[in-house]
């Protein structure tokens, strides 16, 4: 007697996944996971029905609190991938991890997701399922399945799909960013249509402020109210979401080399990244902000990989965790013509010295005056000017050594 767990979501790949692993890999049992990172609640009931319809025993695992973790991690490094906020690719690994963790309590065999050959979140599933014994399936990679084939297979075999069910986009939303993709999209020149936009509104001339408060680099306020990450993460989507905040268009460079057109929309993401670094320039020195950039920017692409639980990561939040203790403050956004633009920004640790900033009585209690600076002048620029004159010197030598052994002939 064999077990499967099925990463299911009741669409046509892992609705056609269900008789392939009895028919195709001889497994005895497939359970169905579903886990709950913020999609719209049309995804549960379509995922309930068809597993209903299928006799599939069915499990609805609740994430969102581990994933909005994930998701302040990225603020803390604010990461993005070529301008998208990762929404898809941080929630991999926490889909994975609960969907092993009931494998395993069901004393499963393997473990299978429905993702093609072309993708990255094969990649993301097995690099988490891979650590553990059970065996791994990926039927449609595996078996070369075709929309076509999954199609004609499914109607063969009576199973619940509603053919154009899934619309002609193909989306995935969780609470940190929804993804656009397919159809006419896939024209890197093709403007994409208002109805592809679900969670952000086509910008008006309305404005609006709101402040976010953080503790430690993590968003723990709005407007001077306390939230939990998933309540805070969902009332920025919808408030910024009114102002058009959070549309990027991404010609996108997947980790197998493919390169492909993705449209996003992630209000509350583009709030939170951009309150946190607003703060981030007020409390850091020039050489924290300046090598943070590269840190960031290296744990941006181990989160496209699904890889933020490796050594590198664990290293690279060493570095981030001390400077995030200084993130503590709020920032005030403004949401103006499909922005989340930076307006203020206040905190105990800011390095900023108003009264530093212009010359005044507190430099001269600081014993410091204005003449000071000529000292630092005369050398600004020092070695600049030591390359010229060698530069000069060396170029005349050698015009001269020509010249002479011109002479000598
Ligand atoms: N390209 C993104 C990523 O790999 C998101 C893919 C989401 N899928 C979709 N059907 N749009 O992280």
């Amino acid at each position: 007697m064999t077990r499967v767990a099925l990463a299911f979501s009741g669409g046509l790949d892992t609705t056609v996944c269900v008789p392939l692993l009895e028919e195709e890999y001889g497994h005895d049992e497939v359970i169905g996971v579903t886990v709950d990172v913020g999609q719209p609640e049309e995804e549960f009931e379509e995922a309930e029905e068809t597993a209903e319809a299928l006799g599939l025993e069915h499990y609805v695992v609740d994430a969102k609190a581990e994933f909005a973790e994930a998701c302040f991690r990225g603020v803390k490094a604010n990461a993005t991938y070529q301008g998208y906020p990762l929404g898809t690719a941080l929630a991999r690994p926490v889909i994975a991890q609960a969907i092993l963790d009931v494998a395993e309590e069901h004393d499963c065999d393997a473990l299978a997701h429905g993702c093609t050959g072309k993708g990255n979140d094969q990649l993301r599933f097995e690099a988490v399922w891979r650590a553990s014994d059970l065996e791994v399936i990926a039927p449609v990679r595996e078996l070369g399945l075709t929309r076509e084939w999954e199609i004609e297979y499914a109607a063969e075999k009576e199973l619940p799909v509603e053919a154009g069910n899934e619309g002609v986009w193909s989306i995935d939303t969780n609470l940190w960013s929804r993804a656009v993709e397919g159809g006419e999209l896939e024209n890197p020149n093709y403007v994409p249509p208002e109805d592809i936009y679900k969670w952000t509104q086509a910008p008006t001339g309305d404005t609006e402020l709101v402040e976010v408060e953080f503790d430690n680099g993590i968003p723990v306020a709005v407007d001077g109210e306390e939230m939990d990450p998933v309540s805070l993460i969902q009332h920025l989507n919808t408030r910024a979401g009114k102002y058009g905040v959070g549309r990027t268009d991404v010609m996108e460079d997947r980790m197998l080399g493919l390169k492909v057109r993705e449209n996003y929309e992630h209000p509350a993401a583009t709030v939170l990244l951009n309150a946190h670094k607003a703060l981030e320039d007020l409390v850091l020195t020039k050489e924290e902000r300046s090598f943070k950039t590269q840190v960031d920017h290296r744990w941006s692409e181990k989160a496209y990989e699904g890889l933020i639980s490796g050594p590198l990561v664990q290293a690279l939040e060493g570095f981030i965790e001390v400077t995030q203790e200084k993130v503590t403050g709020t920032a005030t956004i403004k949401f103006e013509g499909g922005q989340a633009r930076a307006v203020g920004r206040d905190s105990d640790y800011a390095v900023y010295s108003e009264s530093h900033a212009s010359f005044n009585s507190a430099d001269i209690e600081a014993g410091i005056e204005q003449s000071d600076a000529t000292g630092v002048a005369k050398y600004h620029g020092f070695q600049e000017r030591l390359a010229m004159e060698a530069y000069e010197s060396a170029t005349k030598k050698q015009t001269e050594a020509v010249t002479d052994g011109g002479d000598d002939e």
